[in-house]
């Protein structure tokens, strides 16, 4: 029997009650295939700010560093939306990726073809939807330095830092064009390289790589124009690799080719052990969404295929994976629907009758 330690984050608002359908799932797993899983729980987030005074504990991240995976829910709300506070429940999940070195965010956007007619897009648009946007996640405006506010004679000013160096914008690339190998075999980078000179390098960078992939295709996309071509012809994209905050927006934007943020998974990966396997993240792309939270409307099933990602990238557990994720297929197919994807005349069940749902097909 293979024994797995999963650190469990479920954060604020409904972090939680995703967070409970997932491990519902997981259980599940272990019964059918014969695995333990160890869970360890820890407090981050919102949660952690009211109890610990931070959003992360270093005991948390030596805990992750201990584990072979963390599941993450999601952090923040407005409780603690103060712009001038010393501390928000963002730095959680920020400290996590920076921490453990997981610089590439691999999103995934598939749509089902039961629930193309419920999208707000044309069917016609969704047909052959199935692209990875790799973002990364450790570099750009995010963590870019000096990042301040202060006070000067023409009032208050505020500086973020865009800054990226060769090393960080190859190792993503690899990331990218390795995984378009397993797939259609074409890398969509996305910069700004007409403005920024941090897009000049991204681009440079991108193409030295590709030309180590001479059989996978590459092409650039301006931002922008990415942006129109997601809605656009959205299944023309294999893989997308682009930096932090790019990839933060447009996957944002995917989120609606799969129907809905409830609907999009991820893993956030470093550097891989011999056997492939490391110490990955898996979240929701999706936030603690404060307007639902509480209410039992939160769809489960981007946290349930996050922790698929899991069992496949971090605990080297394919079959099992597949598992997850044929029993969502299955569900979706049997028109279950938590509010943000029913249509017209759909079965609306709650995150709970949505999670046992699956747990039962695995
Ligand atoms: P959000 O993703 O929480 O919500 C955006 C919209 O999508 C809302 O209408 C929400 O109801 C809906 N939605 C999101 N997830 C859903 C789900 N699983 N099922 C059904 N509907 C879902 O984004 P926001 O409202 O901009 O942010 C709320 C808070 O979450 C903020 O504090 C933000 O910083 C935080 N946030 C955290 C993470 C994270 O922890 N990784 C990610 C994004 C946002
Ligand atoms: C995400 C979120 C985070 C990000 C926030 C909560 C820091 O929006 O995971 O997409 O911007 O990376
Ligand atoms: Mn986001």
């Amino acid at each position: 029997m293979a024994t797995f330690r999963i650190l469990v984050t479920p954060g604020d608002g409904i972090g939680p009650e995703v967070m409970e359908e997932a491990l519902k799932v997981l259980g599940r797993v272990e019964r059918r295939f014969g695995h333990e899983f160890v869970y360890e729980e820890e407090t981050i987030g919102g949660a952690a700010i009211d109890r610990y005074g931070v959003a992360l504990r270093p005991e948390t991240v030596a805990k992750a560093k201990a584990s072979h995976a963390v599941l993450f829910g999601a952090v923040g709300g407005p409780k603690w939306d103060d712009p001038r506070a010393a501390v928000r429940p963002e730095d959680a999940i920020l400290g996590m990726r920076k921490q453990l070195g997981l610089f590439a965010n691999l999103r995934p956007v598939k749509i089902a073809p039961e629930m193309v007619g419920e999208s707000t897009l044309k069917p016609e648009v969704l047909e052959g939807v199935d692209m990875v946007v790799i973002r990364e996640l450790t570099g750009g405006l995010y963590f870019g330095r000096p990042k301040r506010r202060w006070e000067s004679a023409e009032g208050r000013q505020a500086v973020d830092t865009l800054r990226y160096s060769e090393r960080e914008v190859a190792r993503v690339c690899h990331v990218a064009f390795q995984l378009a190998r397993q797939r259609r075999k074409k890398v969509t980078s996305v910069d700004k390289a007409n403005v920024l000179r941090t897009g000049q390098l991204w681009r440079e960078v991108a193409t030295e790589v590709g030309k180590q992939y001479p059989d996978v295709e590459l092409e650039h996309i301006l931002v922008d124009a990415c942006a129109m071509y997601l809605v656009r012809r959205p299944a023309s994209f294999d893989v997308i690799v682009t930096e932090n905050m790019f990839g933060d927006i447009l996957t944002d934007e995917a989120a609606m080719l799969a129907g809905s943020m409830g609907m999009m998974p991820s893993a956030s990966l470093g550097r891989r052990r011999k056997d492939g396997t490391g110490v990955g993240l898996y979240e929701p792309i999706h936030g603690s969404a404060p307007d639902i939270a509480g209410q039992g409307k939160a769809n489960p099933l981007a946290m349930i295929l996050s922790a698929a990602m899991m069992l496949r990238l971090s605990l080297g557990l394919e079959a099992e994976a597949r598992a997850v994720e044929e029993a969502v297929d299955a569900v979706i197919r049997e028109g279950l629907r938590t509010p943000d994807i029913a249509g017209p005349g759909a079965k609306v069940v709650d995150t709970r009758t949505m999670g046992s749902a699956v747990a039962e097909r695995v």
